[in-house]
């Protein structure tokens, strides 16, 4: 039995406390800490999962699951550095820590591994990737991949990327929500009602994303599948070329990346 506390029980780790139930994980196998007692007193009695201090955390859970907002980070490394022996594995979902941050802290050994999930874990479909520490092996590479696994897909990737990977899922979703919202604005400017232009869009953008994920061929191909000569597609298609589309979001996404560098470099400086 591998017990699991998620130490922050916000939003994303809500949503990963009812992701592991979901795929079968037993309550008792369970634990949270949270600073609002009103709040934990909620997520108990909906989810059935016992609240406890990090002391008690640290004591009887094998993998701490760190869910904190960044900036919330010192204090509850404060709590847990007395209390977490390096046998514990330490996972942190805070976007932007690097692990030298866990590890600097804790006794030396202490297993780390980063993960950089995104929003959709609060539908069960995140994309979340994941980076070993200087101490985490395999075996734990394997454990962090099956608890993320219960909320969306995983993937290795070498800490070096994670602003990368900041930048493309991280960032991801609040990118198509924007080309959501404007494809819902040109609805209107046709003359269609607001929520008969969100149903098509936000369908169209769920069938896309189904046929991508399918990989029924390459998202060209899919696109010229549906770009026929002369007809209503390609008049759009180059309205975007025209206006720069493809070229916007590239630099966007570097920007993006370059803004996760600089967040970066604070944590280095604090060394
Ligand atoms: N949301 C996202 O899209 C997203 C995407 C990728 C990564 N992340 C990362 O996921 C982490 C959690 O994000 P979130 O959106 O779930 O944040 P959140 O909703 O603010 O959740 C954090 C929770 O932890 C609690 N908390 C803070 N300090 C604590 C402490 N010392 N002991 C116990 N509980 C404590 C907070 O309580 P209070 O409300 O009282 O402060 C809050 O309930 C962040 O590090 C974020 O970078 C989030």
């Amino acid at each position: 039995m591998t017990t699991i506390a998620v130490l922050g029980a916000g939003r994303i780790g809500e949503s990963l406390l009812s992701g592991l139930l979901n795929t079968g994980r037993p309550p008792e196998e369970l634990l949270f800490t949270e600073r609002s007692p009103q709040r934990a007193a909620e997520l108990t009695e909906q989810y059935g999962i016992e609240h406890v201090d990090v002391p008690s955390a640290a004591r009887r859970a094998d993998i701490l699951v760190v869910a904190v907002k960044p900036q919330d980070i010192e204090p509850l490394l404060d709590e847990m550095v007395p209390v977490v022996a390096p046998d514990k594995l330490v996972v942190s979902l805070c976007a932007g820590l690097p692990t030298k941050v866990f590890e600097r802290r804790f006794a030396e050994g202490t297993p780390v591994v980063r993960v950089m999930p995104n929003t959709p874990m609060l539908v069960g479909e995140a994309m979340s990737a994941i980076s070993a520490g200087a101490h985490a092996g395999e075996a734990h590479l394997e454990l962090v991949e099956e608890i993320l696994g219960s909320v969306g897909r995983v993937a290795r990737v070498p800490e070096t990327q994670q602003d990368a990977v900041t930048a493309l899922s991280g960032s991801g979703p609040a990118y198509f929500f924007y080309l959501v919202e404007a494809m819902v604005d040109a609805g209107i400017l046709l003359g269609l009602p607001r929520s008969l232009a969100a149903e098509l869009i936000v369908q169209s953008a769920v069938g896309a994303a189904a046929m991508l994920r399918e990989g029924e061929g390459h998202p060209v191909m899919m696109r010229e599948g549906v770009t026929s000569p002369a007809g209503t597609t390609i008049s759009g298609i180059r309205e975007l070329e025209k206006h720069g589309v493809r070229a916007a979001l590239i630099d966007a996404i570097e920007a993006a990346r370059d803004r996760s560098l600089e967040l970066g470099r604070v944590h280095e400086t604090d060394e």
